[in-house]
């Protein structure tokens, strides 16, 4: 007979714990006969003490066989989706789908909504007036057939042990597990469904692994559960030391990422989603498109469109806008030498753009817009940024997060860490 005891034990050891205990011990905790106490006791020993790949691609087939797997249709593309561990500014998902989608492929988007300095794709995309985040399994095989993309919002019986395992792992100090996090991704993303899946994998201040050392572990972990479960699996490492984009916060982004669409935006906005997208094609098998230029072209923004307006969205409605703008200038003349990702996340946060609750609501129309890039000259009193919110009173901390964080120097300004680093395969 298992006991809980002896799996954490087992652990606790540095044993590895057998695939019957695993299967045991998750399942036993989601139905609720493994106590609280008892498994965050074993993540922590999980922490301290690791999983090794065996163990790890296990405990994911567990955390998926504690729900549902969705049954997505036969909808005549290749299934590819996207996930990134989470940035600040980090708005990709918005451009990417549709492009992927205009290039030749399906891409089943389901995601979450943010919590802390990162934002959620479905907070910045419930800021469009009408836009509808839950669908059911037949809206989202309907909407992959006639417009290639849904983004919305996970249905509560994708592996619901990792939903209930990370609400544990918040509150006892066991997030920061590799094997835990990669498992806790890889299993909702195979239950989805998608054959193909290209993880944007990012190190750096505003990311939740700091080094590109553990972004690489991650990644590594990560690449191999995919193998494991038969999914075309792969990761990019990138970076997140400076935000992307210029916009920090839900509507903001929106605005940016139809900037992208139109042939515009950012040039690492751009660049970013362009490599994501040649990665996604690849895994789908699909040769014959150019992303770089669909996306010039303006071609992947009817896609948007209908993206958007499957889902009750009025992709013409105009955005939100803050009751409140006001900007942080540079105290003195040089070079904008730093902008931190952490400091600009923090900010945007502060504002009213992220929660720190899960049940708080987030406005739509707060955050951080960025006027000057690292680099630039700038001259006294010149604005390097526009603070939006909806309350006035927010504004004080904000320009507390971002002190030490946005910094005019003599120059010149250290070199930005390469956007896009090396993408590691099977
Ligand atoms: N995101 C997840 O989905 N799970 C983790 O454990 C960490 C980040």
């Amino acid at each position: 007979m298992i006991r809980a005891v002896d799996v954490i034990r087992t652990k606790r050891e540095r044993e590895p714990l057998t695939d019957e205990q695993i299967d045991w011990v998750v399942a036993g905790f989601t139905r609720g006969d493994v106590a609280d106490e008892q498994m965050s006791a074993l993540a922590m020993a999980i922490l301290l003490n690791g999983m090794n790949a065996r163990e790890t691609a296990r405990w994911t087939a567990a955390m998926i066989a504690s729900g549902e797997r969705l049954a997505l249709p036969d909808v005549g593309r290749p299934l590819v989706d996207k996930h990134s561990t989470g940035g600040v500014g980090d708005k990709i998902t918005l451009p990417l789908a549709p492009l992927v989608a205009a290039c030749g492929a399906a891409v089943p988007q389901l995601s979450g909504r943010g919590l802390g300095h990162t934002g959620g794709t479905l907070d910045k995309l419930e800021s469009i007036p009408g836009w509808r985040a839950e669908l059911s399994l037949d809206e989202i095989g309907a909407q992959l057939s006639s417009v290639g993309a849904v983004i919305c919002a996970t249905t509560p019986t994708l592996a619901p042990a990792d939903r209930k395992l990370y609400a544990l792992r918040d509150v006892t100090g066991t997030v920061e597990s590799i094997p835990l996090i990669a498992s806790s991704i890889m299993s909702k993303k195979i239950a989805e469904g998608t054959t193909g899946l290209v993880l944007d994998v990012k190190s750096g201040s505003g990311a939740f692994m700091k080094t590109p050392e553990r972004a690489r572990a991650l990644a590594e972990a990560m690449v191999e559960i995919g193998g494991a479960h038969g999914l075309r699996t792969a990761a990019v490492l990138t970076d997140m030391s400076v935000p992307l984009g210029r916009t920090a916060g839900n509507a903001l982004e929106v605005a940016e990422s139809i900037e992208v669409l139109r042939g515009g935006g950012p040039t690492d906005v751009v660049e970013l989603t362009v490599a994501l997208a040649r990665e996604m094609l690849d895994l789908a098998g699909i040769t014959d498109a150019e992303p770089a230029e669909v996306l010039a072209s303006g071609a992947a923004y009817p896609v948007w469109e209908a993206m958007i307006a499957a889902q009750g969205g009025d992709p013409s409605a105009p955005l939100p806008v803050a009751s409140h703008v006001e900007e942080l200038r540079a105290d003195r003349s040089g070079v904008l030498e730093r902008c931190d990702a952490l400091a600009v996340g923090l900010a945007a946060w502060r504002l009213g753009a992220g929660r720190a609750r899960k049940d708080h609501a987030v406005q739509a129309a707060a955050g951080v817009r960025l006027l000057v890039d690292l680099g630039d000259e700038v001259t006294t009193g010149q604005p390097l940024l526009e603070m939006h919110t909806d309350t006035r009173d927010a504004v004080p901390a904000a320009r507390a997060a971002l002190d030490g964080g946005v910094v005019v120097g003599d120059g010149p300004a250290p070199p930005r860490p390469p956007l896009i680093g090396p993408t590691l395969r099977p």
